[in-house]
């Protein structure tokens, strides 16, 4: 059958449309708590170097295959290595999205949670420092969270039932450039805090003495997990990029977004850490704890600030949530629907069952679960590091094998060079950071991550 397939329209909405897969709560609420767990500043450099060695080249082996084959993973291995294993590989890209899914998920239902304490006023009524404690309390209770991820995960299947409805796209184009603005006034605030400069400090003067082992497999896994990559999204996107387009130049557009989006939220975050007297290694609940704090304090008398402020903050923050957890449960109902011929609608209710079930799991494990432990991690941080600190660089290694040992290097250079026509000098180190850096670097990070 031969299909129209579309395109995306111009460089810049390739740019916004990769970019606002990329940009989630991988940038607000995992970047500061992950940089705060693994060190400061130095955590930063070493993200930087991960993702321009690792992840680019990566986001471009993604790219390349997928502008080559236009379809998605599956269909792409199968359609470019016809006959051979690697249409397999094209199922974990199906699997570990789900995996994400589960707790991604919770975190929605506490943003959830957040809207609602922020509308009824909550934040606004008691002592700034009372604030961060709110969160605690919330996550160990056993049935609001539930709730609050229950709520968000029918969200997310109602949306993929009805197929991704328009209302929902130019809902995001709107929250996401709100989102922006609000988070660079909220750094502007958040700078003027007392104490507030220890935590600028801390994000810019590097302290490689406090970078553990594992910070790099983890500001690996964190360039995976904020960039898309690793399952196919980023190559399903490709297939829709038009063949004049520049790869080199999407690519960059997008890690650059996706990076400022991150540091700004750093700068949002952790000088309001330290001013309220949190620790930066708090963990998962870092942005919950601190920004409702600003919130507060921001609005010092005039409580139909903060609850604007903070209604506006949590709104976007949700749809920003939303269109990636959509993107995530899509991926496998598409395999479901298109390879074993089941039903839309079932597809759909039995996966999001499933994640929801798992979901619950991870959203119990700061409660009533917490003593349930694998390898001394709860149930919701062994998933998430699972998912970003393997599965993911295992996707990523995939692809760049792919494409740097499988494809063969004319038909590459054909397609990252648009024929000869475009980054004809730079191609040579792309083509080498793809074929031996990314999947030496990803397999040296497994290494270290295993023996030490
Ligand atoms: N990148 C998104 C974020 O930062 C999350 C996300 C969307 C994702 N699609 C993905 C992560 C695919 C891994 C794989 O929140």
């Amino acid at each position: 059958m031969i299909r129209k397939r579309e395109h995306f329209g111009s460089r810049f909405a390739v740019i916004a449309a990769m970019a606002g897969s990329a940009v989630g709560l991988g940038n607000i609420w995992r970047f500061p708590f992950i940089l705060g767990e693994y060190g400061g500043a130095a955590f930063i450099l070493v993200y930087i170097a991960a993702c321009v060695v690792l992840a680019l080249p990566i986001f471009y082996a993604e790219s390349i295959i997928g502008r080559a084959a236009r379809t998605d993973t599956f269909g792409a291995m199968s359609k470019l290595a016809p006959g051979t294993p690697w249409r397999w590989a094209g199922l974990l890209t199906v699997v570990s999205p789900l995996l994400i899914l589960c707790y991604y998920s919770v975190v929605g239902g506490w943003s959830v949670e957040y809207l609602f304490k922020s509308l009824s006023f909550s934040f606004t009524d008691i002592p700034a420092e009372e604030v961060p404690h709110f969160f605690g309390r919330f996550i160990s209770s056993p049935w609001q969270p539930v709730f609050t991820h229950t709520a968000f995960m029918a969200a997310v299947a109602f949306i993929v039932l009805g197929g991704v409805n328009k209302g929902i796209e130019k809902f995001s184009k709107l929250a996401m450039p709100a989102l922006f603005v609000l988070i660079l006034v909220i750094v502007g605030y958040s700078l003027t805090l007392p104490g507030a400069m220890k935590g600028v400090e801390y994000l810019v003067k590097p302290d490689f003495s406090r970078l553990t082992a594992d910070a790099y497999a983890a500001a690996l896994g964190q360039a995976f997990f904020s960039l898309s990559l690793g399952v196919g999204t980023i190559l399903t996107y490709s297939s829709y990029v038009k063949k004049e387009e520049n790869l080199l130049v999407s690519g960059v557009g997008t890690a650059v977004s996706d990076l400022l989006f991150a540091i700004i939220a750093a700068f949002a975050v952790i000088p309001a850490v330290f001013a309220s007297g949190l620790h930066p290694g708090a963990g998962p609940g870092l942005v919950f704890e601190t920004l409702p704090y600003i919130f507060n304090k921001m609005g010092e008398g005039v409580p139909v600030l903060t609850t604007l402020v903070s209604s506006i903050f949590f709104v976007a923050i949700l749809a920003a949530a939303l269109t990636s957890a959509i993107s995530m449960l899509e991926v496998g109902v598409a395999f479901l629907t298109d390879e074993r011929g089941m039903k839309r609608r079932t597809a759909t209710l039995l996966l999001a069952f499933l994640c929801w079930v798992v979901g619950v799991l991870c959203s119990l494990s700061f409660g009533s679960l917490s003593e349930v432990k694998f390898l001394g991690l709860s149930i919701f941080d062994f998933l998430d590091h699972l998912c970003s600190d393997w599965l993911l660089p295992l996707g990523g290694l995939i692809f760049t094998t792919f494409v740097g040992w499988k494809m063969s290097k004319a038909s590459v250079r054909e397609e990252f060079t648009n024929g000869g026509t475009v980054n004809t000098r730079l191609f040579g180190v792309i083509y080498f950071l793809m074929r031996y850096v990314a999947p030496v670097g990803i397999l040296v990070v497994f290494a270290t991550n295993l023996l030490l």
